[in-house]
């Protein structure tokens, strides 16, 4: 089996992040979102992999991930260019698939558990693709399933207004060489893309025999903001503790935190887990970092409150502040502005930014 990673995408839903990378390169707890994707490809057994690359900024991908050999698989680069839709994505890959079953993971998803499982299924199984599902509590945001008594996909609608069930499609499909003619036929939908959904739908209804698989873990669509702190809640859950940077000994920590190379908490600081800290990042004195909070390499985080919260790397935080929910992007600053009444907000910010005061 190979695999198909898609790091292409417009990933409008995540600017300003995605002004400066795509969106499968925003850490979640401190580890790129793809690499998540392609540890569960390879974990399923599965080295050779392909990855879509799209016109955001490509070669951060391919600086990320290399070769592949670093992870223990083989990548090859598919360039799609223009977000033309996954299904369009998928058919630019019809060279490197050949006849070979193959797995197709969006590389903005987080699936709890990974593929090995699904991946076993559908090698032993006579489907011709088989689609992971998931219950979510807003079916309308998603492609939709609907499911017989025996459990075959009765119907597939791409976000539907009326959701005919609460079994959303996980970025997450398996298919075989067939797939490529149905892509050929399928015609651009009302957002301009080929769609994914419409061309299972089609080989179903050609007679095909289409499998569905519920998933028993959590999966996460990073797509948007809120969606991204979500997935850092969710990963940070299972957070181990590894103290490898200088901790001051009156510095509290509680639950589980994970500090890494090089890095100092200054005294008086409370860390209090799950909380990552990643390299050479200085923290403190006398500063509070709160559950669910992942700190990116070469950060400094001087007083102040912060929880619930990503900042990439390369900031600094001096503002004396509670900061919470937040995301933020790497080399940022929030500072304090100086004494005068009343106390003013100077900000700059790019395009797309959004601040809460
Ligand atoms: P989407 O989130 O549907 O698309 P997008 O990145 O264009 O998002 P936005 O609406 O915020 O602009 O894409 C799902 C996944 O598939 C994501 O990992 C990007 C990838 N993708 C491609 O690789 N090629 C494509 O043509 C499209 C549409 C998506």
């Amino acid at each position: 089996m190979k695999g198909l990673i898609l790091a292409g995408g417009a990933g409008t839903g995540l600017r300003p992040l995605t002004h400066t990378g795509p969106k499968q390169l925003i850490p979640i707890a401190n580890k790129p979102n793809i690499l998540y994707c392609l540890e569960d490809v390879r974990d399923a057994g599965i080295t050779e992999i392909g990855v879509i690359l799209g016109e955001n900024m490509p070669e951060k991908v391919e600086e990320l991930l290399g070769d592949g050999s670093s992870y223990g698989v083989k990548i090859t680069y598919i360039v799609q260019g223009a977000p033309r839709g996954i299904a369009h994505a998928v058919g630019c890959a019809r060279e490197f698939v050949g006849n070979d079953p193959f797995v197709v993971y969006l590389g903005d998803n987080l699936l709890r558990g990974g593929i090995r499982e699904m991946a076993e299924e559908f090698l032993e199984g006579d489907a011709e693709a088989q689609v992971a599902l998931c219950k979510v509590p807003n079916p309308q945001r998603f492609g939709v399933a609907e499911l017989d008594e025996d459990g075959n996909i009765v119907s597939l609608v791409e976000k539907p207004k009326e959701p005919k069930s609460d079994l959303a499609l996980v970025g997450i499909y398996f298919f075989q060489e067939s797939v490529f003619p149905i892509i050929d036929e399928l015609k651009p939908s009302w957002r301009n893309e080929l769609e994914i959904t419409e061309a299972i739908d089609n080989l179903r209804t050609a007679g095909n025999l289409v499998k569905a698989h519920v998933v028993s873990g959590w999966w996460k669509d990073t797509g948007r903001p809120e969606d991204i702190l979500e997935a850092n809640q969710l990963i940070l859950q299972d957070l181990e503790t590894s103290i490898e940077g200088d901790v001051a000994e009156d510095v509290e920590t509680r639950g589980n935190v994970s500090i890494g190379k090089g890095s100092k908490i200054l005294p008086g600081s409370v860390i209090k887990g799950p909380v990552v800290v990643g390299e050479n990042c200085e923290i403190g004195p006398k500063t509070y970092v709160g559950p669910y909070t992942s700190i990116g390499d070469n950060t400094r985080l001087v007083g102040g409150e912060i929880e619930d919260t990503i900042v990439v790397g390369d900031c600094v935080i001096d503002c004396g502040r509670r900061i919470v929910h937040s995301l933020i992007g790497r080399h940022s600053s929030i500072l304090s502005s100086e004494g005068g009444k009343p106390a003013g907000h100077r900000l700059i910010l790019g395009e797309n930014s959004s601040v809460m005061i």
